[in-house]
């Protein structure tokens, strides 16, 4: 559709000279339809990777041996067939970037077996065709600058790269299609995570830096500052990488991991630079840190999907406050990875990990919830500070995975309802418990459950859906993609857990502050800044809450011939001044339209035949100027 429409009609002076004047309707502001599904996936992982990573376990103290322990165990446990089929190696892999042609050198007294010709001719070939011998999928690190994280984190480690200064330049800047041809063409590698330091931890100041170590760069980043971040620029350099990537691998057979700890508002643009992103900072081995990287994922389930996963970095379990000794705490882990959608990469030296840690990697049960094929991330039905409820919608008919999680340490009540399951009340609801393996008295109405200091309890649900016909939209985020959220200043997300910084140890620093972008991003059954959705007095339990400005693509693959909603000004929007327009397209038509909403105006009934749309967009437009952002609501958003 043309928004330029033009009317035109003659004007004619009193000279009788005519001429024709047009008046061309200015373009609407604000975001305009694609008409298309226009995600595009990175490389190719339709379920959540998994595997295995060294770094949680190893640190740079990697060896050869070390990775293929893991691996032995991965395979003779039972947990390869379980889906853990990734061997990624991190950080200390490399001796130095050869001078005479730039090529990248292996430590061949940690990998011996990439001393093909003496310790100038390395090749990563052998490692790698022998883990796709055993029938894995082997993964290498490096980072988008010119240093890594080792570098700037680890000085004296025996195993930094070594040599003159350019020598130790192993990351990607200035090297990307040679490097990443090397990676994915001779040496074979299937996956990589492309870490960030050299963007962030080089600064002219830097001791190391200043000594002539390593060259200054930057930094272009910051991770706890949004707006210290040159978030273009780091976006191009991501960009070289993938479209080298894209080019190396035309089949997409590569996963793209990227790692710049929720910098830069990756949240929003990650899907479109990589397979997976991080969300947060570091994950460590403690509760607080567990949920710290839980939260900076769980308000995001419009960013995740088939191909592309919000990665609240690796598990933990088996090591620390998640080993043996704290099964509990190691099922709640991983429960809220699994409902998450999240890459479950596993994180300890499985040679020394008990039988109960491998038992809670490697429930089925479990896995399956993770690793069910609609791709839809699990949505908080509900949360305070120290109970949650998360519901993932499955694909098998009327079928839920929950999560019902104890954040504290004291045992507490949490009660189940129908309608957080979306389901029918009045008819019994299955329930299966996937930790204990065995089915439950089925749930009528609701039930309360007793959760112990720590405890997850996971469930699957199948009962009959709340609405007779068709889905609310919230239970479907997996088909939702964000492709405006009407963001025009970022703010760090507030409701993300903060635990004593592992990186400022003590009280001497001023805290551990909000420091993830995302903060108004689209939510499912709740506003952006996280408020109960809302209009004139009326709540709504299911729903979208964007801002003004949004423009949200739903891909309905023509399963679906209407949508409707009843939308408006939700109540706790900032600006109360502006109006603004709900606008329904299907394939870039116009298909339906509120009128100019207002705060404290009572929703209007919104309704659109979609005529076997492939894609249904949704676009809250404002109308006229406000000082602050307008929170709106699409209450009851379905399709049928
Ligand atoms: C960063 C990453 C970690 C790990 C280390 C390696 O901190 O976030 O996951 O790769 O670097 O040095």
């Amino acid at each position: 559709m043309s928004n330029r429409a033009a009317t035109s009609l003659l004007l004619c002076s009193a000279l009788l000279l005519c001429a024709p004047v047009v008046w061309a309707k200015p373009a609407p502001q604000g975001p305009q339809p694609s008409g298309r599904w226009s995600y595009e996936p990175v490389g190719s992982a339709p379920l959540p990777p998994m595997g295995w990573n060294s770094w949680n376990a190893f640190g740079v103290d990697i060896t050869e041996a070390k990775v293929l322990g893991s691996a032995n165990v991965i395979r003779s446990t039972g947990l390869q067939e379980a889906g853990y089929v990734n061997i990624n190696i991190d950080d200390g892999w490399w001796r130095k970037r050869r001078s005479a042609d730039g090529r990248m050198q292996i430590r061949t007294n940690l990998f011996p077996s990439a001393a093909t010709g003496g310790p100038q001719e390395t090749s990563f070939r052998p490692f790698t065709d022998h883990l796709h011998a055993m029938g894995f999928k082997a993964g290498i690190y490096t980072d988008i600058g010119r240093n890594a994280c080792s570098q700037a984190w680890s000085p004296g480690n025996p195993n930094l790269p070594e040599g003159t200064q350019p020598e130790r330049e192993v990351g990607l800047h200035g090297h990307v299609a040679q490097d990443l041809a090397l990676y994915f063409g001779e040496w074979n590698f299937d996956t990589i995570k492309v870490d960030s330091c050299g963007l962030a931890h080089y600064p002219a100041d830097k001791p190391t830096v200043r000594n002539g170590t390593y060259r200054a760069f930057g930094p272009i980043m910051a991770d706890a500052v949004p707006n210290r971040t040159d978030i273009p620029a780091v976006k191009a350099l991501y960009g070289e990488a993938r479209d080298a990537l894209r080019r190396i691998r035309p089949k997409g057979d590569y996963i793209l991991s990227l790692c710049n700890w929720g910098a830069g508002n990756v949240r929003s643009w990650g899907p479109d630079y990589g397979t997976t992103w991080r969300t947060s900072n570091d994950i460590d081995a403690t509760w607080g840190r567990m949920l710290h990287n839980f939260d900076s994922v769980a308000t995001r389930e419009f960013y995740a999907g088939p191909g592309h996963w919000s990665d609240p970095d690796m598990l933990e379990v088996g090591n620390g406050e998640f080993d043996a000794a704290h099964l509990t705490e190691a099922r709640a882990h991983m429960s809220l990875w699994a409902i998450a959608s999240a890459p479950l990469i596993i994180g300890t030296d499985l040679t020394r990990a008990p039988q109960g840690i491998i038992d809670v990697l490697g429930n089925r049960e479990v896995i399956a919830v993770n690793q069910d094929r609609a791709g839809h991330q699990g949505v908080l039905a509900y949360a305070d500070s120290e109970r949650e409820i998360v519901v993932k919608t499955l694909s098998e008919t009327g079928a839920k995975a929950v999560v019902l999680f104890n954040r504290t340490a004291v045992p507490t009540d949490i009660t189940l309802t129908a309608q957080h399951l979306k389901m029918r009340g009045d008819a019994p609801i299955a329930l299966r418990d996937l930790w204990g393996g065995a089915d439950r008295d089925p749930l009528l109405g609701q039930r309360v459950f007793h959760l112990g200091p720590h405890e997850a309890i996971m469930l699957k649900a199948v009962g009959t859906p709340e609405l007779a016909k068709g889905r609310y939209i919230s239970e479907m985020p997996g088909r939702v993609h964000v492709a405006a959220d009407g963001i025009a200043v970022l703010e760090p997300d507030p409701i993300i857990h903060r635990p004593a910084d592992p990186y400022h140890p003590g009280t001497t620093s001023t805290g551990n502050r909000p420091a993830y972008a995302g903060w108004g991003g689209p939510r499912a059954d709740a506003t952006p800044y996280d408020q109960t959705l809302s209009i004139a007095g009326a709540s709504f339990r299911s729903g979208l809450g964007t801002l003004a400005g949004a423009r949200l693509e739903v891909k309905a693959d023509g399963q679906f011939q209407r949508f409707s909603a009843r939308v408006g000004v939700d109540d706790s929007t900032r600006g109360r001044r502006a109006g603004v327009r709900f606008e329904v397209y299907g394939d870039g038509r116009l298909l339906a339209t509120s009128p100019v909403m207002r705060f404290g105006s009572p929703a209007a009934e919104l309704s659109a035949p979609t005529g076997r749309a492939r894609v249904i967009e949704l676009i809250a437009r404002q109308i006229g100027p406000d000082i602050a952002n307008v929170v709106v609501t699409w209450g009851d958003a379905r399709v049928e």
